[in-house]
């Protein structure tokens, strides 16, 4: 009989299968067909709703149905249905799927940046696919993580509600920027990011709201405008400064755009400190995965040099904050694999 660990490796294809299978069900909208119908469907009627190839679509239903995401009536011919209980948790999946989906295309430019003689990383401008996973997966999470965040800084919503002046740098999308805008109409809000892809899906997404108090720019963290300097109530980063190659500068930068009293929240990832103590720990090989597929690679993508990735140690991050010109004030932590680092500037005397 296979040991535990021996059935995992043999799945772990199987699974692997799985997880791009979800993808394209999410990606292709078959989920959605199949969800939107009363009565199950044959792959004919699946096919002709989706504008899909039937021949393909019998391959994927029957991967799905070994995998038991959904369900099969027999007949001839057989007709497909999505069970009650399975189609709220079925919408994370396939946000999950996509992602795992990312690090496919990717595998072999990773492959080769392992190599000494390979390239260095790989810039997010080659795979811009990788902007529309982190908005979907932002949009299904952005009221939790606003609320996170009001949960984790002592006083911030009271601040918003007044009315004061915030950035988030590296935003993406914009997803957070466009949530918190609407949520406090008294303050004014500032996405800025690197990515034009990014920054385009944002102003896409603004020009479809009412919104007068939200703003986007494209920017370096590394190097930011002088306009943006001491102009800030409160700075925010989520998920990004461990994908930075000069991670310090960037604080040191943020910490520039600050008011003198202002707050600054790095939001990010994290794995233990202890590597010897995570075997078996499934968050962090998500975790690992995650930074080898997409953070390391990026963070060195544009010719600079490798960052933290996704995995750094809330440790590490403290180090690194104690080195620039904020200082830690709080660190806040209801997830195991994420906190917020609470920071203010450093005063003239101390830096
Ligand atoms: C993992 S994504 C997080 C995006 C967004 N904060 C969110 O949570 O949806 C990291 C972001 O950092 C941005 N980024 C990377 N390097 C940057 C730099 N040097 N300056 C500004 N943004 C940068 C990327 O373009 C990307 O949008």
């Amino acid at each position: 009989m296979a040991s535990g660990w021996m059935t995992r490796l043999m799945s772990s294809g199987t699974e692997g299968t799985l997880a791009l299978g979800l993808a394209l069900g999410h990606e292709l909208g078959i989920f959605d067909v199949i969800m939107a119908s009363p009565e199950p469907m044959t792959s004919q009627e699946i096919a002709e709703k989706g504008k899909l190839k039937e021949r393909y679509l019998r391959e994927w239903l029957g991967c799905m149905v070994a995998g038991e995401v959904i369900q099969a009536n027999r007949g001839n011919p057989e007709r497909y249905y999505i069970a009650e209980d399975h189609k709220g948790a079925l919408e994370g999946m396939g946000i999950a799927g996509r992602l795992f989906a990312a690090y496919a295309v990717r595998y072999d430019a990773v492959k080769a940046c392992f190599r000494q003689d390979g390239p260095a990383g790989l810039s997010h401008s080659d795979y811009p696919d990788v902007f529309s996973v982190f908005h979907v997966m932002r949009e299904a999470s952005a009221t939790d993580t606003i609320d996170n965040i009001l949960n984790a800084v002592p006083g911030l919503a009271a601040k918003l509600g007044e009315g004061i002046d915030v950035v988030d740098f590296g935003c993406g999308t914009g997803v957070l920027v466009l949530e918190m805008a609407k949520r406090f109409p008294s303050s004014r809000f500032h996405g800025s990011d690197i990515s034009s892809q990014g920054i385009s899906i944002a102003l896409k997404h603004l020009a479809q709201t009412q919104l007068t108090n939200a703003t986007f720019s494209q920017d370096d963290l590394l190097s930011l405008p002088e306009h943006l300097h001491g102009k800030y109530d409160w700075a925010l980063t989520y998920d990004v400064i461990h994908d930075l190659s000069e991670p310090l500068k960037a604080l040191n930068e943020i910490a520039l755009c600050l008011k003198p009293d202002g707050l600054y929240v790095m939001g990010d990832l994290h794995t233990p400190k202890d590597r010897c103590g995570i075997a078996g720990d499934d968050s962090s090989m998500g975790l690992y995965g995650l930074s080898m597929f997409l953070c390391l690679p990026a963070s060195a993508g544009e010719g600079g040099a490798l960052g933290p990735g996704a995995a750094w140690s809330k440790e590490e991050a403290h180090a690194l904050i104690a080195q620039s010109r904020l200082e830690l004030v709080q660190s806040a932590s209801r997830q195991p694999y994420f906190a917020y680092h609470i920071c203010k500037k450093r005063s003239t005397a101390q830096q």
